[in-house]
């Protein structure tokens, strides 16, 4: 089996809000920026819309990955492909049809993708394979910045790695919340391959550094992982 391709989706979460142009600028070597908006429903926190987002893609050196955390993305979600962003992803847990929401989006242009919370198991919904490019496992409950990594959703991301490996095709396993130099490398192993970090990255004095960092470590990992079975 080829190596994963490893990327790289710093959240400006934890970027200086009053300057997102200015913080995009900061990751232009990164893969993604990723973008969590937040309704204060569906989290208790409140973050951007549309607008915002309209106006970060006409600026942002890099391709937006907007992490949805909000409530009926069936009505929002393909907006967000509209005003710009080429990955929108959306909860399982707040969706009513999720085939229509990632039809939709796709159909928009952009890749779609669902999010799993760290209560949420991944079964019930591996039949949504067919329908998405991008399967989100949640490393900390969502909402905030800055937590700790919950090494308990590793088992999770190596079950949807093994799903995406028996379907074939090439569906990417993203991890969000708590991932850092001594977390990326767990991660890996466990078969993800697009790497949401935050505060490691903007947290960091040289972000791009940190970046490089990031990609290093997982890329040392990468050849830790077994070949997969059967
Ligand atoms: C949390 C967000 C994350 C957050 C990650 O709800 O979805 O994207 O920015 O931040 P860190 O990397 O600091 O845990
Ligand atoms: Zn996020």
């Amino acid at each position: 089996m080829p190596d994963r391709t490893l990327q790289i989706s710093p959240s400006i979460l934890s970027a200086d809000f009053a300057n997102l142009e200015r913080e995009l600028a900061r990751i232009g070597s990164a893969d993604w920026a990723h973008v969590d908006v937040m309704d204060n429903h569906f989290v208790p926190n409140l973050t951007l819309g549309l607008p915002v987002v309209e106006a970060l893609a006409r600026v942002s050196p890099v391709p937006l990955d907007c992490h949805l955390m909000i409530e009926d993305p069936d009505r929002w979600a393909p907006g967000y492909a509209e005003a710009g962003a080429r990955s929108v992803t959306f909860h399982v847990e707040a969706v009513a049809d999720a085939v229509a929401t990632a039809r939709a989006i796709r159909s928009a242009g952009a890749r779609a993708a669902i999010a799993l919370r760290p209560g949420t198991a991944f079964e019930p919904y591996e039949e949504l394979l067919d329908e998405v490019d991008m399967v989100l496992v949640m490393t900390v409950e969502p909402g905030f910045g800055g937590q700790s990594f919950m090494d308990d959703q590793m088992p999770k991301v190596r079950a949807v790695r093994e799903a995406v490996r028996r379907r074939g095709g090439e569906i990417w396993v993203q991890v969000d919340g708590g991932v850092s130099a001594d977390t990326i490398g767990r991660c890996v192993e466990a078969g993800a391959d697009v790497f949401v970090a935050g505060s490691a990255v903007y947290g960091a004095a040289d972000a791009a550094g940190q970046i490089a960092r990031l990609r290093g470590l997982a890329g040392r990992h990468q050849h830790r992982v077994p070949p997969p079975r059967g």
